[in-house]
């Protein structure tokens, strides 16, 4: 009884002057913290801009022969002269289901299969698409 008195008496002007000061590295959470996440926190996804920019490398490569740089369907390596993408007619016609089909499938014999093409790419490719929308 009189050890437990004589503990008592030590360990709570201890435990009283821990509470008084917090540690010094204890601070509150602030909006900026949360962009310290790493991509791989996040799940591994690519940010929008990333995801247009592969789709741009493809494009070059793969697309713009036939389609131009822009996709008004002014490519030279064609003798049927592709939609103009950048036409409201076209954007409104297509829903990304159909566009990405016709990009894996190929359409009517004269736009080539892109079967190859991972489901990623060709995503990338319908928004890239997209992008061509007259803003
Ligand atoms: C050899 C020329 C050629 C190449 C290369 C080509 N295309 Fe096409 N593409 C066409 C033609 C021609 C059409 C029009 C087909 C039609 O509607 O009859 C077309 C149509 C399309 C359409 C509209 C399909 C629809 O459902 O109406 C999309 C989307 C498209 N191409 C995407 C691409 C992408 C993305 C690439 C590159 C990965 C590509 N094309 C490469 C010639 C080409």
């Amino acid at each position: 009884m009189r050890v437990a008195k004589h503990i008592a008496r030590f360990i709570v002007p201890l435990a009283l002057a821990a509470c008084d000061s917090p540690p010094a590295d204890l601070r509150e959470w602030r909006p900026s913290d949360h962009n310290n996440a790493s991509r791989e926190d996040l799940g591994g996804g690519s940010a929008p801009s990333d995801v247009l920019s592969n789709a741009r490398a493809l494009w070059a490569s793969q697309c713009v022969a036939c389609h131009g740089r822009e996709g008004r369907g002014d490519g030279t390596q064609t003798a049927v002269r592709p939609p103009d993408m950048t036409a409201a007619a076209f954007q409104q016609s297509h829903s990304d289901e159909q566009l990405a089909l016709s990009i894996s499938r190929g359409k009517n014999g004269t736009m080539p299969a892109f079967s190859s093409l991972r489901p990623e790419a060709i995503q990338s490719l319908v928004a890239l698409v997209r992008s061509f929308a007259a803003r």
